[in-house]
C-alpha cells in the first residue's frame, strides 16, 4: 500500500483524488491546499462531494506535521510552481517520493530539484506532460523524424478557451522531438517547426503532427477526452517511484528509451543478417 498526500486539490488534484480512491494499492492520507484556503481542515471526501474518508486537508505551513504525523510515502503535486518550490526541499530531506505534475518551472528550479533528489537520496518524478498517450506520441515523433528526414513537419494543437499559453508546452516538446530526431540522422535544423494553435470552447487537448513528403504523408494525433488521462499518468508515476532514488521524467516511467533503442537495434540486426 502506498500512502499519498496530494499537493493542490484544484481541477486536476480533485480528478486524481477520485481516481486514486478507486485503486487498491493507494491510500490518500491527506492533501495540502493554498494558505487560507476554505478547504483547510475539511475531509477530502467532503470537498469531492463523497462520504468522509478520514483524510484531511492541510495548509502549506503544516507540511512538517503532515510528514511526521500523517506519514505519506509519496506527494503528488498539481499546484503551482511557487508552491512546489517552497516544499520540495522539506519533502526531499524527509526522503519522501514526489511526483510533480505542476508546470512553469525555470531551468534553475529544475536543477535545484535534481540536486535535492541526489543530495537526500529522495525520488522525484518531474512530469509536465503526464498523459500516457502524449508521451507515446513523442516517441513516435522521434522515430518518424529520424527516418523521414526530407519530409515537411507541421504541428497543430487545440485547447479550451481558458488555456493561457499558446502554443502549448506539449507542442513545443513535439517540435523538440522532431529536431532531436532529425539531428540524430545528421540533418541540420535551420528553421523552427511551424506550430498552429487554436483556443476554443471546451476542447480538453488535441495535438497533431503532419509529416508530408511529395507522395505521401503521416499524421499522428493525440486527443485527451477527460482529465482522468492526467490521473492515469499520475498513478503510473506513483507506482514507478516506490523504492526509487533520483530525478526521473516520464520517459523513465514509461521506459521509452529502452523501447526506442531496442527497436533500432532490432532493425540494425535484421539489416546485418540480410547483408
Ligand atoms: N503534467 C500535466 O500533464 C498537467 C496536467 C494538468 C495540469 N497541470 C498543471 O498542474 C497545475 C495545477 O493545474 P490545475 O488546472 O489543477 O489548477 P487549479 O485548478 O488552479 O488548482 C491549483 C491547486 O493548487 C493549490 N495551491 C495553490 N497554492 C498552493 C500552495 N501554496 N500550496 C499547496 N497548494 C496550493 C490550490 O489550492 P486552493 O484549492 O486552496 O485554491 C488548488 O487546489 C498547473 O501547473 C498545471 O499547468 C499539469
Amino acid at each position: 500500500m502506498t500512502n499519498v498526500c496530494l499537493v493542490g486539490l484544484g481541477r486536476t488534484g480533485m480528478e486524481i483524488a477520485r481516481f486514486f480512491m478507486e485503486q487498491r494499492d493507494i491510500k490518500i492520507v491527506g492533501a495540502i491546499c493554498s494558505e487560507f484556503s476554505p478547504k483547510i481542515g475539511k475531509d477530502i471526501g467532503e470537498v469531492l462531494g463523497l462520504p468522509n474518508t478520514g483524510a484531511k486537508i492541510y495548509s502549506p505551513g503544516q507540511l512538517k506535521h503532515v510528514i511526521d504525523k500523517i506519514k505519506p510515502d509519496v506527494f503528488v503535486d498539481f499546484s503551482n510552481y511557487k508552491a512546489t518550490m517552497s516544499m520540495v526541499k522539506t519533502i526531499a530531506e524527509a526522503g519522501k517520493g514526489l511526483v510533480i505534475g505542476t508546470t512553469g518551472f525555470s531551468k534553475t528550479d529544475l536543477m535545484r530539484m535534481r540536486v535535492l533528489a541526489k543530495k537526500h537520496g529522495a525520488a522525484i518524478v518531474y512530469a509536465p506532460n503526464i498523459t500516457l498517450g502524449v508521451n507515446v506520441m513523442m516517441l513516435l515523433t522521434n522515430i518518424v523524424s529520424r527516418i523521414l528526414t526530407d519530409y515537411d513537419f507541421e504541428i497543430s494543437e487545440a485547447h479550451h478557451r481558458h488555456k493561457k499559453d499558446a502554443p502549448s508546452g506539449t507542442a513545443l516538446k513535439i517540435a523538440d522531438e522532431i529536431e532531436k530526431g532529425l539531428e540524430f540522422s545528421g540533418v541540420e535544423v535551420n528553421r523552427p517547426i511551424p506550430i498552429h494553435a487554436t483556443r476554443a470552447g471546451g476542447i480538453v487537448g488535441r495535438h497533431q503532427l503532419i509529416a508530408a513528403g511529395d507522395n505521401d504523408k503521416i499524421e499522428i494525433v493525440h486527443e485527451s477526452f477527460s482529465r482522468k488521462a492526467f490521473a492515469e499518468g499520475a498513478l503510473k508515476c506513483v507506482r514507478f517511484i516506490r523504492n526509487k532514488k533520483g530525478f526521473f521524467e516520464m520517459k523513465d516511467v514509461l521506459d521509452l528509451e529502452r523501447v526506442l533503442s531496442s527497436y533500432f537495434d532490432k532493425t540494425k540486426t535484421a539489416a546485418a543478417a540480410e547483408g
